[in-house]
């Protein structure tokens, strides 16, 4: 399917705009698209129990699973206007695998440039331990 990597990465900047960042002063937003053509957004969510932070990438996907989802993650855009380059952290990698469609799911990024950067999951999570792995 084709993938439209700057309305992503636009959603995920208006996302970011939701933020509930006291803490960090560090907003992010997420763009999760699925195979089903639908595109679900998240952004970070924090409390005065600092360690109870949600990250965007986990709250669009949980924004997906809660709206019945059931197809496959074929990008994801991440986006904070304090960092480009805002790659997911390790937690989110492993949610992203967890429902990516291969290896090949896509991570979109702004780079110092401003301009799009394109990873891919595999690239971010080698070797990921999965669902294969979970069920043997
Ligand atoms: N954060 C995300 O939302 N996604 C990431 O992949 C990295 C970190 C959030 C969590 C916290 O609210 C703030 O950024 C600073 O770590």
């Amino acid at each position: 399917m084709e993938i439209k990597f700057k309305e992503l990465l636009n959603c995920a900047i208006e996302a970011s705009k939701n933020s509930y960042s006291p803490y960090s002063n560090f907003p992010v937003g997420a763009c999760v698209l699925y195979e089903s053509g639908v595109m679900y957004s998240g952004t970070n969510i924090e409390n005065s129990s600092y360690g109870l932070a949600l990250c965007a990438e986990r709250n669009a996907i949980s924004n997906a699973i809660a709206n019945g989802e059931k197809t496959k993650i074929v990008a994801v855009a991440v986006y904070s206007p304090k960092q480009k380059m805002c790659t997911p952290c390790g937690a989110c990698r492993q949610w992203i695998a967890e429902f990516a469609k291969s290896e090949n799911t896509k991570i979109i990024v702004e780079d110092k440039n401003s301009d799009i950067k394109i990873f891919t999951i595999g690239e971010l999570l080698p070797h990921t331990f999965d669902l294969k792995s979970a069920k043997k």
